[in-house]
């Protein structure tokens, strides 16, 4: 087996080959003046793990395209942040399946696809042979000492919540929103008072920051004595970092499945536990 690293996931990769006590192999990446990408690959292996997150455009291209260099080879896709999986239904007649094409595409190559906490289950039935990685547990851990109450944004995020806050050894809770109109929302913690807590918001995405930013001047207004957020996956989109510290925050962490500079907790062990 050999790992190789495609260009939106360096760290990550050369963790994961650490762990499995092997060298990246050797790659090249460039973009050609007119924006055209290009790839090379040195590989002998027949067996590889290519490890590349969806967070942009270019990294779905630089995907097919290390996918096409490395055609002859078994392949297993590990692809940390899966991106285009929020648009995982035809919400509007119409609309593509972001997702159902995301996956058709990577499992024409790949053999099997390794994937950290996909945002939906409905994405998740768009794989055929799909390995999901939990990186809630190791979230979870990195608080274990701290007394803390965890709090998901909202409801679609309860069960990874309970997951991590479990693994924290701490009371968690989720917010309630309410539309009251089309322009006013109210937002309430389900049971818990935060009054005086110090409080961890756990979230799979962040990627405007919108969700964090409602959530915790929500939390601070209703007396939280600090507030820090946690995700897996740090897409962080249209300076989402700045708008979560000027929101309040004192501290955001995340995994590696995005490297970011927050992205703290590495999920190489939970992945090469799995190639
Ligand atoms: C929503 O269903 C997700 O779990 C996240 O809460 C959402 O994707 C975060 O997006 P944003 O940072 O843009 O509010």
């Amino acid at each position: 087996m050999e790992v190789v690293a495609g260009p939106s996931s360096p760290l990550l990769a050369g963790r994961i080959a650490s762990k499995l006590n092997l060298n990246p192999v050797k790659t090249r990446y460039k973009r050609f003046p007119d924006g055209e990408l290009y790839v090379s690959v040195e590989c002998k292996d027949k067996d590889v793990a290519v490890v590349q997150s969806l967070n942009s455009n270019d990294d779905l291209i630089f995907l097919l395209l290390l996918f096409d260099a490395l055609n002859d080879r078994n392949i297993t896709a590990v692809v940390p942040y899966m991106g285009y999986a929020r648009q995982d239904r035809k919400f509007r007649e119409g609309e593509a399946l972001s997702i159902r094409a995301v996956a058709k595409l990577i499992e024409y190559y790949a053999e099997r696809v390794i994937s950290v906490n996909i945002h939906s289950n409905e994405a998740k039935k768009y794989f055929k042979n799909l390995i999901e990685v939990d990186a809630m547990p190791t979230l979870g851990e990195y608080f274990k000492k701290e007394d803390i109450v965890m709090i998901s944004p909202d409801l679609g995020s309860f069960e990874r919540v309970k997951i991590a806050a479990k693994s924290a050894g701490c009371e968690f809770d989720y917010l309630e929103k309410t539309r009251l109109d089309s322009e006013n929302v109210s937002i309430e913690t389900k049971s818990i008072s935060i009054d005086g807590k110090n409080v961890v918001i756990i979230d799979d995405i962040i990627s405007t920051g919108g969700t964090i930013v409602e959530a915790a001047k929500f939390l601070l207004k209703q007396g939280a004595n600090t507030v820090q957020v946690g995700c897996v996956h740090a897409v962080l989109a249209n300076f989402a970092l700045n708008k979560i510290y000027s929101a309040g925050v004192s501290k955001a962490f995340a995994t590696d499945t995005v490297e970011k500079s927050i992205s703290e907790i590495s999920v190489a062990e939970l992945i090469s536990e799995k190639i």
